[in-house]
C-alpha cells in the first residue's frame, strides 16, 4: 500500500462536500426545448414514438411554452409542420406560415423567451428532402436525383429572413447544405438583421437516430422513383470526426455564432473535440431517438427515468457543451428546481 494513502473519497464523504468540488452543473438555463408547430386550433396532438411530445397549433404552443417558462426553460426552437408541402419548400419562407405566427404569438405573450426556429425546407417539400432535388449534373439516366445544394441555398436564406421579419432571437440552418451560414448571414444582414444570431447545425450526423422526429414533424423523405431514400448525400458520415472540425470550421468562417453537433450521447467525443478546438459556444441536440430510448426503458420499468435523465443531460455539458436541444427540458426544468410534474 503506498503511503501516504491518496484518499480521493475524502471529498465524496458528505453531499456538501461533494457539491463543493463538482466541476460541471446542470440549469435549466442551459436547456433549449423543441416544439413542433401545426396550423388550426386548439390543436395537440400526441407523437406516438415521443411520449410527452405533442403537435401544437400557436394556441397551444403558447400555454406549453409557457409552462416551460414557469419551470425555467428560458429558450425555445420551433419546428413547423404544414400542410401545405412542394417541391420547392416555398412554404419555408411564407410570412404567415406557422412558424412565422407561432414566432409572433410567442414574442408577445413571453417576451423575455429566446425563440429559435430550425431553418429547413424537409417538413416543406413533398419529398421530404432538405433541399431542391434535380438530376445529377453529370451521371447517366436511370440515376437517382441529388439534392442541389446551389438551388437550395437562397431558399434558406429567405426562410431565415421570413422568420427573421417574424421576430425570432435565433435562427438555426439544419440542412448541411455547403455555404449556407454565408448565404444566410448574408441575407440577414441585406435585409437589417446583422445583430441576429446563427446557430449552425455544423456537425450533423446522417444516422438512425432522427426517426422519431420525422413522425413529429412528418418530414421524413418520401418513396419514389429517383428520390434519394436517405439523407446520406449531405448529412454527415457517422464514422468521421475529422470531417466535423472541418464542418464546423467552415460554418464558424461563414460566420456561425454557435455551433452544433447533433446527435448527442454517441457523438460526446465530437463535442469535446469541438469544444477544444474553438471558441464559439457549443450546443449538442440530444435527439428524438436518444429520447424515445429513455421513454420506453422508463415505460417498461426498466430505468429511473428522472435520474436516467438528468445524467445524460449533465454528461453533454460535461462532454463540453455549453447548452442542449432536448425534449426533456420543462421535465428536466421540473426537476432541477424542484418545482415537481
Ligand atoms: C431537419 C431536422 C431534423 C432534426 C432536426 N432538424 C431531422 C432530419 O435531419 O431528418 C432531427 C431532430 C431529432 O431527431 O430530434 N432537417
Amino acid at each position: 500500500m503506498p503511503f501516504p494513502l491518496d484518499r480521493p473519497r475524502r471529498l465524496r464523504r458528505t453531499e456538501a462536500l461533494r457539491t463543493l468540488v463538482r466541476e460541471t452543473v446542470l440549469s435549466p438555463d442551459d436547456l433549449m426545448w423543441p416544439l413542433f408547430v401545426v396550423p388550426g386550433e386548439k390543436v395537440r396532438n400526441p407523437v406516438k414514438s415521443m411520449p410527452g411530445v405533442f403537435q401544437l397549433s400557436v394556441d397551444e404552443l403558447v400555454a406549453e411554452a409557457q409552462a416551460g417558462w414557469d419551470a425555467g426553460v428560458r429558450s425555445v426552437i420551433l419546428f413547423g409542420v404544414p400542410v401545405h408541402k412542394d417541391a420547392v419548400g416555398s412554404g419555408a419562407y411564407a410570412d404567415d406560415g406557422e412558424v412565422a405566427r407561432a414566432v409572433r404569438a410567442l414574442k408577445k405573450s413571453l417576451p423575455g423567451l429566446i425563440v429559435a426556429t430550425d431553418v429547413c425546407l424537409c417538413e416543406y417539400t413533398d419529398h421530404g428532402h432538405c433541399g431542391i432535388l434535380k438530376p445529377p449534373r453529370s451521371g447517366g439516366p436511370g440515376q437517382d436525383l441529388v439534392v442541389d445544394n446551389d438551388l437550395t441555398i437562397p431558399i434558406l436564406a429567405r426562410e431565415a429572413v421570413a422568420h427573421a421579419r417574424a421576430g425570432a432571437d435565433i435562427v438555426a440552418p439544419s440542412d448541411m447544405m455547403d455555404g449556407r451560414v454565408g448565404a444566410i448571414r448574408k441575407g440577414l444582414d441585406d435585409a437589417g438583421f446583422e445583430d441576429l444570431p446563427i446557430l449552425s447545425y455544423a456537425a450533423k450526423f446522417a444516422g438512425a437516430f432522427y426517426g422519431p422526429f420525422r413522425d413529429a414533424a412528418e418530414s421524413a423523405p418520401r418513396e419514389g422513383p429517383g428520390i434519394p431514400r436517405d439523407r446520406k448525400g449531405y448529412q454527415m458520415d457517422p464514422a468521421n470526426w475529422r470531417e466535423a472540425i472541418r464542418e464546423v470550421e467552415l460554418d464558424i468562417a461563414e460566420g456561425a455564432d454557435m455551433v452544433m453537433v447533433k446527435p448527442a450521447v454517441p457523438y460526446l467525443d465530437i463535442v469535446r473535440l469541438v469544444r477544444d478546438r474553438v471558441n464559439v459556444p457549443v450546443a449538442a441536440y440530444h435527439v428524438s431517438g436518444e429520447y424515445a430510448m429513455i421513454k420506453a426503458a422508463a415505460q417498461a420499468g426498466w430505468i429511473d427515468e428522472a435520474r436516467v435523465t438528468l445524467e445524460t443531460l449533465l454528461c453533454i455539458r460535461r462532454a463540453g457543451a455549453d447548452f442542449i436541444l432536448t425534449y426533456t427540458a420543462k421535465d428536466a426544468a421540473r426537476l432541477l428546481t424542484g418545482t415537481g410534474r
